[in-house]
C-alpha cells in the first residue's frame, strides 16, 4: 500500500481506498466480522491536515457498489461535498474521485460515504479527520475516539435488516455493540496528573451516548470542531449524538494504579462501560493540574447579523406514535428511490425526499449569498433526531426559548421530541446543501432536504 501522505508540492495528499476486508470487533474471533472499510481498517485512518493548507483526498471504489465520500462537518466548496447526483457524480466501482480543498476550521471532524449511507456506514465505512491548529493546545496527550455502533449475529456476522420499517419509522438501527477504534471496551492507559485532549466522535448509524467520566471532570472545548467556551458538561454528562464530535480536556486526578470506567447511560437500563483509565501504578506527573489556558482559538467564522436575518423554518415531521401509526406524513409528495426497502416515514415541512441525496431535489429554500439566515427547527415528532447541516456550521441561539451557552457552533444540532431550536449561519458558500437527519435510517426515509445559496 501507498504511504498514505506525501507532502509532495504543499499540496497534503492522502489516498483512501473503500474495500471489504475483516475486523476483530468482538475481540476475538478469527477472521473476525466482514466488514467494509478504509484503507482496510476500521475505523478508516486519521486523516490529519492542517488549518489553511490546500489538501487533496483521492478516494478508490474498492466495493462493488457506487460510493462517495462527504467530508462531514468542514466548509468546503459544494463541488467536494460528496452527495452523489447533488454535487457530484458517485463514484463507480473500480472508480476514483479526486477531492480537493482548503480546511477553513481547525477541528476535529469525520468522513465517511454520502451513497447507500445506512449500508456503508453501518457495514464499517468511517474515519477521523483532524483539521490541526496552527499552534497546538498545551496538553501532554491529544487522543481520538472513534465510536461505532454495530448490530452483530450471535456469530459476530453483521446483522441483515438494514432499512426496515420499525427501525426507519422509530429509533434507527440502534446496535448491541459500540467499539471505541474499532475494539470492543477499550483500556486506556492513564497517568495521574497528566492533562489529556480527547476527541469523540459518533459515527454510529443511530445510538445515541451520554458519558460520564468516574472520578474525572471533563471540561467541553469544542463541539462539532468548533471551539466553544470551556465549561463542564451539565450534570457531568456528555451527550453525543450520531455525527456529533466534542473535545474534552481531562485533568487526570485519579489515583495511581486505580481504574476509572467511562460509562454510557443514555438509554433507560442499558447503562454499559464504553472504556476504562487505566492508571499506571507510577507517581504523578505532577503535584497540582496543569495551569494553561484551555480555551482554543475560534475559527474564522462569519457572525450572523440577526437585525437583517432572513427567517425559516423547518418542521420535523413522522415516525411511529402509540399504536403503530405513522403520523404526519400522509399526503406529502414521495420521492422514494428505487431500491429503498421502506418508503417514507418523515417528512420536512411536509415533504419527504428519501435516499442519500441526488439529482432533481428542489430546493425547500433560496439563500442570497452573504444573507444571514435564521434558522427554526422545531420536531414535532416522539423521536431524538441530529439534525445536521451541510457546508456551515450554524451558532446555537436557543432551545426551547432559553439562550445557549457557551458560544457555541454546531453542525449537528440534537433535538429531543417536541424541541425547538434557533439557530443563523451567513450564506457565504454557493451551492446545493443538505440539510438531514443523520440517523441514517432517518435520513434514508425522508428526513431530508435541500437549501440552495446562490
Ligand atoms: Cu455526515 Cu450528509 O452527512
Ligand atoms: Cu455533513
Ligand atoms: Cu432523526
Amino acid at each position: 500500500m501507498r504511504p498514505l501522505s506525501l507532502r509532495a508540492s504543499g499540496i497534503d495528499e492522502h489516498r483512501i481506498k473503500a474495500a471489504p476486508n475483516h475486523a476483530l470487533l468482538t475481540g476475538d474471533g478469527d477472521p473476525g466480522t466482514a466488514v467494509w472499510t478504509y484503507n482496510g481498517t476500521v475505523p478508516g485512518p486519521v486523516l490529519r491536515l492542517r488549518q489553511g493548507d490546500p489538501a487533496r483526498i483521492v478516494i478508490e471504489n474498492g466495493l462493488d457498489e457506487d460510493t462517495t465520500v462527504h467530508c462531514h462537518g468542514i466548509r468546503l466548496p459544494n463541488t467536494m461535498d460528496g452527495v452523489p447526483g447533488l454535487t457530484q457524480p458517485p463514484i463507480k466501482p473500480g472508480e476514483s474521485f479526486v477531492y480537493e480543498f482548503t480546511p477553513p476550521d481547525a477541528g476535529t471532524f469525520w468522513y465517511h460515504p454520502h451513497a447507500d449511507s445506512l449500508v456503508q456506514l453501518g457495514r464499517g465505512l468511517a474515519g477521523a479527520l483532524v483539521v490541526e491548529e496552527r499552534e497546538p493546545l498545551s496538553v501532554d496527550r491529544d487522543f481520538l475516539w472513534m465510536l461505532q455502533d454495530w448490530r452483530l449475529t450471535k456469530d459476530g456476522q453483521i446483522a441483515p435488516g438494514f432499512g426496515n420499517m420499525m427501525d426507519a419509522a422509530m429509533s434507527g438501527r440502534v446496535g448491541n455493540i459500540v467499539t471505541v477504534n474499532g475494539a470492543p471496551a477499550a483500556e486506556q492507559p492513564a497517568r495521574a496528573g497528566e492533562r489529556v485532549r480527547l476527541r469523540l466522535a459518533n459515527g454510529s448509524l443511530a445510538r445515541i451516548m451520554a458519558l460520564r467520566f468516574e472520578g474525572h471532570r471533563p471540561v467541553v472545548i469544542a463541539v462539532d470542531g468548533q471551539p466553544c467556551d470551556p465549561h463542564e458538561p451539565e450534570g457531568g454528562r456528555l451527550v453525543l449524538a450520531p455525527a456529533m464530535r466534542t473535545d474534552i480536556v481531562l485533568d487526570m486526578q485519579g489515583d495511581p494504579g486505580k481504574r476509572y470506567a467511562v460509562i454510557d447511560d443514555f438509554y433507560d437500563g442499558l447503562a454499559y462501560a464504553l472504556a476504562t483509565f487505566a492508571y499506571d501504578a507510577g507517581p504523578p506527573l505532577r503535584a497540582h493540574p496543569l495551569d494553561a489556558p484551555l480555551g482554543l482559538p475560534r475559527n474564522p467564522l462569519p457572525e450572523p447579523d440577526l437585525a437583517k436575518a432572513e427567517r425559516q423554518e423547518i418542521v420535523l415531521q413522522g415516525g411511529m406514535m402509540g399504536g403503530g401509526k405513522l403520523t404526519g406524513v400522509g399526503g406529502m409528495m414521495g420521492m422514494a428511490t428505487p431500491g429503498m426497502n421502506g418508503m417514507a416515514a418523515w417528512a420536512i415541512n411536509g415533504m419527504s425526499m428519501t435516499g442519500d441525496g441526488h439529482s432533481g431535489m428542489a430546493p425547500l429554500f433560496t439563500l442570497k449569498r452573504g444573507a444571514t439566515c435564521h434558522l427554526t427547527m422545531r420536531n414535532e415528532t416522539a423521536w431524538w433526531h441530529p439534525m445536521h447541516v451541510h457546508g456551515f456550521s450554524m451558532k446555537l441561539l436557543s432551545r426551547n426559548g432559553a439562550p445557549v451557552p457557551h458560544r457555541q457552533w454546531q453542525d449537528t444540532v440534537l433535538l429531543a421530541p417536541k424541541d425547538t431550536i434557533e439557530c443563523a449561519f451567513v450564506a457565504d458558500n454557493p451551492g446545493d446543501w443538505m440539510l438531514h437527519c443523520h440517523v441514517a435510517d432517518h435520513q434514508m426515509a425522508g428526513l431530508m432536504t435541500v437549501f440552495r445559496v446562490t
